[in-house]
């Protein structure tokens, strides 16, 4: 061994194990969602598209899919012209999903009608909010309405719903950070993680 190096210096930390864990992971997701912009791109390019926002969960992952389809508009002959819209949905209490999804807010959905819709979302996991919204927005006619999640679990509670566009399919674990919470808490973080039984009574209703 060289002199002066413990051999407790050659390991890299916990902490900082933790933070290249992190960033990897942030790294990755960005990854899905480059992808999916151009899954979306080729779907759907040509024609001018509502982009519908399903807030709280999908706002950072809706943030960087346009960020992509922009540059994508940019270096390509064929462009994407889209509008964006926001809407707010609640499903959720603790890490149980509700009987009565609740649309709590939103523009004037008239809007909607003849146009070609991308609605994005967090994740899905029974299929129920999306089900729900896809109902809802029927009654606007839309010509044509696209779904795309970030994440899609893999749960035996599934309705069998899947989305048109798909970032990554996860375990049947709940999972907060990048705008996904638990009781509203975590949304701030960078990173996607599974919340510990700790994080689930901490911050429990
Ligand atoms: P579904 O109706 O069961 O498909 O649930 C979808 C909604 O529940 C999503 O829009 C999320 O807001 C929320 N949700 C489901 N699973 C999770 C999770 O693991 N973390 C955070 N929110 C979740
Ligand atoms: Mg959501």
């Amino acid at each position: 061994m060289m002199k002066g190096v413990t051999t407790q210096s050659c390991f890299v930390s916990r902490n900082t194990m933790l933070k290249i864990w992190k960033e990897f992971s942030f790294l990755m997701a960005l990854l899905w969602i480059e992808r999916m912009a151009r899954d979306i791109a080729k779907e759907m390019g040509g024609t001018h598209i509502v982009v519908l926002c399903v807030l709280k969960g999908g706002y950072k992952f809706f943030a960087d899919l346009l960020d992509y389809i922009k540059a994508l508009n940019r270096n390509q002959d064929e462009s994407l012209p889209m509008t964006i819209d926001f809407i707010r949905l609640k499903s959720y209490c603790n890490d149980q999903t509700m009987e009565e999804v609740k649309i709590i807010g939103g523009d004037d959905l008239c809007m909607l009608a003849g146009k070609n819709v991308l609605i994005v979302e967090d994740i899905v996991e029974t299929g129920r909010t999306m089900r729900k919204l896809l109902a809802h927005l029927e009654k606007y006619k839309p010509q044509m309405v696209k779904v795309a999640s970030l994440l899609l679990k893999r749960t035996p509670r599934s309705s069998g719903y899947k989305p048109d566009f798909v970032g990554f399919e996860i375990p049947d674990k709940f999972v907060v950070g990048y705008a996904l919470d638990y009781n509203e808490y975590f949304r701030d973080l960078n990173h996607i993680c599974v919340i510990s039984e700790k994080g689930r009574q901490k911050y429990k209703m």
